[in-house]
């Protein structure tokens, strides 16, 4: 089954880096490469939101290390799976897919859990910190079914 998996989201400061982590730490010790991206530049180099961080760090994640990045055509090639938070996030995937194989990548995350519903992970960025609880509580479950489908 597939091995490498990539969360995006649009800053990769706030969802996918919370998605990387939590889906990380369900895999350890296993041959599984997780990573994460944004579909803008906003915010390249940055550390996660410190609400992420101390969400994650309330469930014994630590994510700070991580550094936002974004989104290249070549990440359709190099993962096998490409989660997008949101709609938007799926189109602007999407829209750099080139060929069948590459778009097929390219899934709703909570689309695990409630298929065909394309529910979004909304975007807390602007929102307070009960946005990160519901986001933390999305991914964990959209996780463990990932987990279910790659192990
Ligand atoms: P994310 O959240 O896509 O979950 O990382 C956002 C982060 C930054 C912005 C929007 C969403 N922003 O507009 O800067």
């Amino acid at each position: 089954m597939s091995k490498k998996i990539l969360m995006v989201c649009l800053g990769n400061i706030c969802r996918s880096p919370l998605a990387e982590g939590i889906l990380k730490s369900k895999v350890s010790n296993k041959n599984i490469i997780v990573d994460s991206a944004g579909t803008a530049a906003y915010h390249i180099g940055k550390s996660p939101d410190k609400r992420s961080i101390d969400i994650a760090e309330q469930h014994n994640i630590d994510i700070s290390l991580q550094k936002a990045r974004e989104l290249s055509v070549n990440d359709l090639d190099d993962f096998d799976l490409i989660y997008a938070m949101d709609k938007t996030n799926f189109d602007n995937i999407i829209s750099l897919a080139e060929t069948d194989l590459q778009h097929n990548k390219v899934r709703m995350i909570m689309n695990e859990v409630y298929p065909n519903e394309n529910i979004d992970v909304p975007d807390p960025y602007y929102g307070g910190d009960k946005g990160f609880h519901d986001v933390y509580k999305m991914l964990d479950k959209a996780t463990d079914k990932i987990v279910d489908k790659i192990l």
